[in-house]
C-alpha cells in the first residue's frame, strides 16, 4: 500500500496550448453565428471543450518520439507491421485493416456484409454505427438490460446486453441477423461498462446460432479498468490481460483509434475470417487505400501503434476514470440529475429530468448545452431527441433519453479545468427555471445533430 491517496495526473506537461477567454457577450454572438448549434462553433470560441473524447487526447512524448520514425511507403510499410503486431498482441484477430477511423471500419464491414432487411443488435449503436447500419437499410437494434435505460439506477455494468432479449431475437429471426455487437464502453448508453460474464453469455448465444461477434472497442482499456475494479476475480488481472480476454471473446472488432488508440486519428477493422477479411480488403482499396495505411499516414499507424501500450497501463486508467468519477461526484453532490454511475469517459447530465419544463421534441438537452457555452464557454454534446429521434422515414418521436455529455478528452485537462466545469454546471442549474427549448428551422437531415440550425423559443 502506498501511504498517499491523492491520484495525481501520471505525466507531467511538456508543451502547451493557451486557452481563449470570451465574454458572455461574445459566446452569445458566437451561438447566434452557429445557429444555436455548438457543432458549427470555432473551437477557438470554446473555453473548455468537452465536446467529445474522441481524437482530442495529448499525446505522449513517446508517441511524438514515434511519428518521425514513420516508414510511409505505400506498400508494406514498417509502420504497418508495427501497427498490425500491437493489434494483433492485443485483440489476437488473424487479420487487420487500418482504416482513416471508425465509422470507416462500421462502413467498410457493414457495406460487405449487410442486405436490406437485416439486423443487426448491438447494446447500443453509436450513431455513425447506426446510420452506417440504416444506409443499407438494415435495422440497427438496441438490447440494453432495462438498468441501462434509467439514468438513475445504479449497476456496476449497465452497458451489458440483454441476453434474454438477444436469445428471443435468433430464435425468433435468425436468418436476418448477420452479427451481433456489443459496444464496449456503451458510449450511447452513458460510457456504461460490459462485464466479462455479459460477454461470455453473448458469445454462448452466438454459438448457439452460429452467428459472429463483434465488439465495438473504441473504449476497450476503459471497460478492462471497470471489470477490473467490479467484477469478482479480476482485481489482480492486468488492464491488458483483461482486454484480450474481451477481445478472445469476439470474432472480430470496429475501432476508433481517437479514443483508446490514443492518437489523434485512425481507426481498424479486424476479424478472424479470410472470406469477410478479403471482401473489405477490396472495398478498403476502393475508398480508403491500401490494406497497409488503409487511409492513414505512417507516422499516424506509429501513434497508434504506442498508444495501445500507453492505454492500459495502470496509473493512465487509474486516473482517467477517477477524473470523470470526480467530475460526476462533485455535480451529483449538487443536486444535478446525472447517469450514475459515472462512466468511463465522460459525465452525462439528464437534461429531461434537469428541465422537465422543457418537453422532448422541444429539445432539453440543447437548451442545457447552450447554456453551458454561454455562462461558462464550456462545450458539450447533445445525445437525445436531436441526435436519435429522426426516423429514416423522416418523422421524429423523443429520443429514448436526452442527455448532455461531457466528455474529457484523454491526458488534457487538469483537476483545476474540472473544478470550473463543475461550478459551471452547478451554476446553470441554478438557473433552470429560465433555460428555453428550440426549435429546428433546418429541414431533416442523417445525422442532423452535426448540421441543424435551431431558434430558440420565447417564454
Ligand atoms: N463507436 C463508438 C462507440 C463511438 O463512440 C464512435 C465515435 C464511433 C464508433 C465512431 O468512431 O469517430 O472514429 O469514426 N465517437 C465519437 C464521440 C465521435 O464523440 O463519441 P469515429
Amino acid at each position: 500500500m502506498q501511504p498517499f491517496h491523492t491520484i495525481i495526473e501520471p505525466f507531467r506537461i511538456k508543451s502547451v496550448e493557451a486557452l481563449n477567454f470570451t465574454t458572455r457577450d461574445q459566446r452569445e454572438d458566437a451561438l447566434r453565428r452557429a445557429d444555436h448549434n455548438v457543432f458549427k462553433l470555432h473551437a477557438g470560441d470554446v473555453l473548455v471543450d468537452l465536446l467529445t473524447d474522441s481524437g482530442t487526447g495529448a499525446m505522449s512524448s513517446a508517441q511524438w518520439g514515434a511519428l518521425i520514425q514513420g516508414d510511409e511507403s505505400y506498400a508494406g510499410s514498417r509502420s504497418f507491421y508495427r501497427f498490425e503486431n500491437a493489434v494483433r498482441e492485443l485483440t489476437g484477430f488473424k487479420h487487420i485493416i487500418p482504416t482513416h477511423q471508425g465509422r470507416a471500419a462500421e462502413r467498410i464491414l457493414f457495406h460487405t456484409i449487410l442486405h436490406p432487411g437485416q439486423i443487426v443488435p448491438n447494446n447500443n449503436h453509436f450513431d455513425t454505427t447506426r446510420a452506417n447500419i440504416e444506409v443499407e437499410e438494415a435495422e440497427a437494434l438496441d438490447l440494453v438490460i432495462d438498468e441501462g435505460r434509467h439514468p438513475a439506477v445504479i449497476h456496476p455494468f449497465k452497458g451489458n446486453m440483454d441476453v434474454a432479449a438477444l436469445e428471443a431475437l435468433l430464435a425468433r429471426d435468425a436468418a436476418r441477423v448477420p452479427l451481433v455487437m456489443v459496444t464496449v464502453t456503451n458510449n450511447s448508453g452513458g460510457g456504461q461498462p460490459v462485464s466479462i460474464a455479459n460477454l461470455r453469455a453473448v458469445r454462448r448465444v452466438c454459438d448457439r446460432y452460429g452467428k459472429p461477434f463483434f465488439l465495438d472497442a473504441c473504449r476497450f482499456a476503459e471497460n478492462a479498468w471497470f471489470i477490473k475494479q467490479r467484477e469478482d476475480g479480476y482485481a489482480a488481472t492486468s488492464p491488458r490481460d483483461i482486454a484480450r480476454e474481451m477481445f478472445g471473446l469476439a470474432d472480430g472488432c470496429t475501432m476508433s483509434a481517437k479514443k483508446d488508440g490514443l492518437a489523434n486519428i485512425g481507426g481498424f477493422l479486424a476479424m478472424n475470417s479470410d472470406d469477410w477479411a478479403e471482401r473489405c480488403r477490396n472495398l478498403l482499396i476502393l475508398t480508403e487505400g491500401f490494406p497497409t495505411y488503409g487511409g492513414l499516414a505512417g507516422y499516424d499507424l506509429e501513434a497508434i501503434a504506442r498508444g495501445l501500450e500507453e492505454v492500459v497501463e495502470e496509473p493512465y486508467l487509474k486516473y482517467r476514470i477517477r477524473s470523470t468519477e470526480y467530475l460526476a461526484e462533485k455535480v451529483s453532490a449538487a443536486g444535478v440529475p446525472i447517469i450514475q454511475p459515472a462512466g468511463g469517459h465522460a459525465v452525462y447530465i439528464d437534461a429531461r429530468a434537469m428541465l422537465p419544463h422543457i418537453p422532448p421534441l422541444r429539445y432539453p438537452g440543447i437548451a442545457l448545452v447552450n447554456a453551458l457555452y454561454r455562462e461558462g464557454g464550456i462545450r458539450g454534446v447533445e445525445i437525445g431527441t436531436v441526435m436519435f429521434g429522426l426516423h429514416p422515414d423522416g418523422t421524429e418521436r423523443a429520443g429514448d433519453m436526452d442527455l448532455v455529455r461531457l466528455a474529457i478528452p484523454r491526458r488534457v485537462y487538469t483537476q483545476s479545468h474540472i473544478d470550473y466545469v463543475a461550478e459551471v454546471v452547478i451554476s446553470v442549474s441554478k438557473m433552470r427555471e429560465r433555460l428555453r427549448g428550440y426549435r429546428i428551422t433546418s429541414p431533416p437531415k442523417p445525422l442532423r445533430h452535426f448540421t441543424a440550425a435551431f431558434e430558440p423559443l420565447q417564454a
